[in-house]
């Protein structure tokens, strides 16, 4: 019985919704459970020649055996959830918790216009004024739609129930940690913390029950909104390295950085990290793509993951060497 955490350890878009597809399947999931902030997340999944767009299934939902459940600290768009839900087959498997907050056109509105628009770069999803109501006391909440009534259930209860029945538990953060409100750099952030231990309080986890927290890094840092960014390079030099990215969400470019140790320091030891996950090595080193053996990396795509390992103090165990969720060196194998 393993209960695995899965959480972004810079600033989003470090490739989770791969990873967590990837372990939904090789791990056969019966359950995952999203925490996180809400549908300012976006996660690309690629996975039998489609390519899925998510911003608030789980990425675990290419497993068809998998259940579906977003947790009560994560806010929910009712248009985005159920036209996902409709797109990728899986209403049948989606779990909502009856608290889940809800995002309303007013939040979308006002998420577009003034501070959060203009000098944070919000996403413009909702998120943030979504939860600043929460924490008025005024937003609404799942139970309060009758369009959800199928799908509510007491995710809290669902998985701790899986835990004492001996079954293991997938949880998938969103966004990344130095995107958090307490962590990140102040206002460029997102409205809510989104390390491992608000995931595990967005699903009602206790934090005695967590085995694995799986920190994911991509080999290099990208950085969508405005805010402090350490060691970033021009956007020049982005499309020479080949680092050019476009956000799911938004459309808008990412920043981007080298690797950088001492934030992946901060973000394992803020996450209390078992392992690493590392992603895009092909970018890095073409001669790594679609590579599923340790063994058959060259010694530089080798000596860089060694390197993370011996600054870090913190395994490796899973690599991304290209999009699709099966082309990853499982080193837990
Ligand atoms: P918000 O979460 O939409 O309020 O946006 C706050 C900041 O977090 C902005 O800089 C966004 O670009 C960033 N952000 C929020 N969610 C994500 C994500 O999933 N990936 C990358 N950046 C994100
Ligand atoms: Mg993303």
């Amino acid at each position: 019985m393993t209960v695995t955490v899965v959480v972004g350890g810079f600033y989003g878009d470090e490739g989770k919704g791969k990873i967590v597809a990837y372990l939904s399947l090789s791990d056969s999931h019966s359950l995952a459970v999203r925490g996180g902030v809400g549908p300012n997340a976006g996660h690309t999944v690629i996975y039998e020649n489609q390519v899925l767009k998510l911003r608030m299934l789980p990425s675990a939902v290419v497993n068809k055996s998998t259940r579906l459940l977003i947790g009560p600290g994560v806010l929910v768009d009712p248009t985005v959830t159920l036209n996902e839900a409709t797109k990728y087959n899986a209403l049948d498997r989606l779990v909502i918790d009856r608290s889940c907050g809800i995002i309303e056109q007013h939040h979308i509105n006002s998420d577009r216009s003034g501070f959060l628009s203009s000098k944070v770069g919000s996403t413009g999803s909702g998120t943030g004024p979504a939860n600043a109501e929460r924490v008025l006391r005024t937003a609404k909440l799942a139970k309060d739609l009758d369009l959800f009534k199928d799908y509510l259930d007491d995710i809290p209860g669902i998985i701790n129930s899986q835990i004492e029945n001996g079954n293991d538990v997938l949880v998938e953060g969103t966004q990344g940690t130095f995107l958090s409100l307490y962590f990140g750099n102040y206002p460029f952030v997102t409205s809510k913390d989104v390390t491992a231990s608000a995931i595990c309080s967005d699903v009602g986890l206790g934090p005695k029950k967590v085995d694995d927290v799986i920190v994911i890094f991509k080999s290099y840092v990208t950085r969508v909104g405005e805010g402090p960014f350490a060691g970033e390079i021009t956007e020049s030099e982005i499309q020479k390295l080949g680092w050019s990215e476009t956000g799911t969400v938004t459309g808008r470019t990412r920043r981007a950085a080298p690797f950088d140790f001492n934030l992946a320091r901060r973000s394992i030891m803020l996450n209390s990290a078992t392992s690493i996950a590392i992603t895009k090595l092909d970018i890095l080193f073409p001669s790594a793509t679609g590579m599923r053996k340790y063994d058959e990396l060259s010694s530089d795509a080798k000596a860089f993951i060694e390197n993370i390992e011996n600054e870090l103090h913190t395994s490796v165990s899973l690599i991304g060497t290209g999009p699709e969720v099966y082309d990853t060196i499982d080193r837990r194998l």
